[in-house]
Parts: C-alpha cells; structure tokens; sequence
C-alpha cells in the first residue's frame, strides 16, 4: 500500500484484505523489541467502502493497543467498516481496556484477524464480537502474522521464552583460540548486529564460564560512541554456585540483572542449574524472547534438553586448527541423534557471514 491512512480519505479505493493485512503485520514489526510481555500487533482500518481510514501498531506494554490507536485515527469512519488485526483482539481489561469494547463501540461491521490470541487472559475476542453481531474472519495472512509473532506466541502457547541461541565461531567451528582468547572473532558489523539483537529480546543469557574468561557487560550498545540502548535486556549469569566476582562487569548497574543459582532456581540431575524451571522463572518475570549468548558448555545442554528455538551464527572467514568448539557435548554420539535445523536466513555481515537456522519439523 502506497498511500499512508492520514492521505487516504477513505473513499473509492479498495484495499484487498490481504493486502491490508501484510501491511497490518508490517506495522506490527516496528513494536518488536519493546511491547513485551505484550505481542507485537498491528491493525489496519477500512471504512465501508473499502477505503483506508486508519492504521496502528502496539508500541509499548501499557499503551494504546494497534486497534485503539488505528480506531482514534479512523473517528466516523470506522462505522460500518473493517478492522484487521494480526492477532484476535484482546478481550481483557489490563493496563488498557478491551479492544471488543472499542471496536464494537466504534460500529465495525467486520473484523478480520490473522492468529488466534493463545492467552488464557487475552482470549475470547472473537466469540465477543460475534455475540455483538460482527462478523468476525480468522486466519487471513496467518503465516504472515505468525512468523512476526513467533517469539511470543511460541513462549505464550507453552509457558516458556523463546531461546534464540547465538555463536560466534571461526570457520571451522571454534569459538575461541587454544589460549582461550576469543576476541574478536567477528567483525565490529557483526557485533553491532548482535548488540541490535539484544535489542529485540527481553533477556540475554550466559554461562558463569563466559563471565569468568571474558567479563563481558551483555548490555545492549553502540559500539562506536558506547551509548547504551533504551531499553535493555535482562541479564541473565547461568551459576550454579554464584561463583560470578561481585566486580564482574555484568553487575555495573547498567541493566538488571540476575545471578540464577541452583539454591534459588532448582538444581539438575547433575547438581547444576535446572534449565526448563530457569525458564520458567524467566517467564514469570515477564520475560518472552531470550538470547543464548554463550558459552559452549551451556549452549550444550540447552540444546541438548531440547530448549533451543532458533539459532543464530556468525561465521568469520579465519581458520583456527585448534581451541574450543562451538559447542561443547550436547549429548549427542551419532550422526543419527543430530539436532537436524533448517536455514532460514543466511547474509553477509561486513566481511563475516550470518545464517540463521530453526529446529526442522519431524514429518510422521
Ligand atoms: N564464540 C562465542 O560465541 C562465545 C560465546 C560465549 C563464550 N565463548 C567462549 O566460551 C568460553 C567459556 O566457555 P564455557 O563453556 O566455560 O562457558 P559457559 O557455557 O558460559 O558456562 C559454563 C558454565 O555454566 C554453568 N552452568 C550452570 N548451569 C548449567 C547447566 N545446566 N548446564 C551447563 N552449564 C551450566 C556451569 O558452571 P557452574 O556449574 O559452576 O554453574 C558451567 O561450567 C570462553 O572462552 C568464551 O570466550 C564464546
């Protein structure tokens, strides 16, 4: 779509619902990284002549929700027209009030949203609307939708965050020298990438053997001018017994962040930090998309417990012939047992390459 809603007007010029919903989801993407615990939503307006009236975005938990904000932009206009929403719109009074409420007050004659909300609070929209006599359509541009929402709707759906493990790595595969040096690997382009990943997630996490060998802050920054990001992820030290040094860079006060030990989380069958409660507890704080950042060892039994959603690698043109993998024992002892992946993405990052791969679905 061309023409943004405030030029619109409205009138003569039908916008094709699935149009209007590729761009509800566009809208949605710009609230990625600061509506948490919310989803990203966006909402686009058509009056009842097809026309655009009015579009939005949830840009932060505690404000306006995308149908709201589309909703104000639309005044009269919405009456008798149709609203689509990447997800089911809410039905819970929160922070803000329900979107039904808005929406049928505002007199839409229809609502088409792409995925249905799988909250236990924020569901039921749809049935709301129904009763109200809207006509309600579910699942256009479902994929769409989905794949902008993974994160959250993938930690909502199950209780759990979102795990998107990240490596650096040379390319053969070793993530640090022999004399156990690792910086840098990469390139600056790719850190600056990883820093506007950081950006994006609700927590960063790493092993008390990566704060002990490279004392790293784990905020998120400009690595030109070292200004920190707005909003920062939690920071999250794996420490089974709190062996992270009191001066230890993560604990500046430039974040929150939070030594998870197995006294206070649970501990493992092997005495170590329980990582699915160590996800749980990360949930309950609010927290839906986290990134792995390290180091091998706990990137190992993460994806060995089968807690890693989407991976993320940095391969940097350089050889090593020797020093740490990747990855250390993710319980695997044959070809057989690999965690087999799927490429989603791969790019070149200044002189480095990134690839980005999710867990392939098993056919039955
Ligand atoms: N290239 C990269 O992308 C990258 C990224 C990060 C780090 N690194 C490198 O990795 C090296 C450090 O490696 P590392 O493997 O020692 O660090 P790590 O994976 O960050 O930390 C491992 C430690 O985490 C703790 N842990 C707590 N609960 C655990 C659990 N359930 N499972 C596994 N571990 C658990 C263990 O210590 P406790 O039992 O005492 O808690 C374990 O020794 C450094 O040289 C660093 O430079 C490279």
């Amino acid at each position: 779509m061309e023409s943004p809603a405030s030029d619109a007007g409205g009138a003569g010029w039908p916008v094709p619902h699935d149009e209007a919903m590729r761009r509800a989801v566009a809208l949605a993407s710009r609230g990625l990284g600061t509506t948490s615990p919310n989803p990203v939503v966006g909402c686009v307006l058509l009056d009842s002549a097809g026309g655009l009236v009015g579009e939005g975005f949830h840009a932060y938990a505690g404000g306006p929700h995308a149908e709201i904000v589309a909703l104000a932009q639309a005044g009269e206009r919405a009456r008798g027209g149709t609203a689509l929403v990447t997800l089911e719109p809410c039905n819970h009074t929160g922070r803000t009030g329900p979107c039904t409420d808005a929406l049928i007050r505002a007199g839409v004659a229809r609502v088409v949203y792409a995925v249905p909300d799988p909250s236990p609070v924020g569901g039921g929209g749809a049935a709301q609307l129904r009763a109200a006599g809207i006509d309600v359509t579910a699942g256009v541009g479902a994929d769409e939708a989905e794949a902008g929402n993974i994160a959250w709707l993938t930690a909502v759906r199950r209780g759990s965050p979102y795990v998107i493990w990240k490596y650096a790595a040379t390319l053969d595969g070793r993530s640090a020298a022999a004399d156990g040096t690792s910086m840098w690997i990469t390139s600056e382009a790719a850190r600056m990438d990883v820093h506007a990943l950081r950006v994006t997630v609700d927590a960063v996490i790493a092993g008390v053997g990566t704060v002990l060998a490279d004392d790293p802050r784990l905020t998120a920054r400009n690595l030109r001018d070292g200004s920190l990001a707005i909003r920062q992820p939690l920071r999250v030290v794996v420490d089974s017994s709190g062996r992270t040094p009191a001066e230890a860079r993560v604990r500046d006060g430039a974040a929150d962040t939070w030594v998870a030990t197995a006294a206070e989380v649970g501990a493992g069958p092997d005495g170590r930090v329980d990582l699915p409660a160590l996800l749980a507890a990360l949930f309950r704080r609010g927290v839906r998309a986290a990134l792995l950042e390290g180091g091998p060892t706990l990137a190992g039994a993460f994806l060995a417990a089968g807690l890693v959603d989407k991976v993320v690698g940095y391969v940097a043109p350089k050889v090593l012939g020797a020093g740490p993998a990747a990855l250390v024992d993710a319980g695997i002892g044959t070809i057989a047992e690999a965690v087999e992946l799927e490429f989603t993405d791969v790019r070149q990052v200044g002189p480095d390459l990134r690839f980005t791969a999710v867990p392939r679905v098993k056919e039955d």
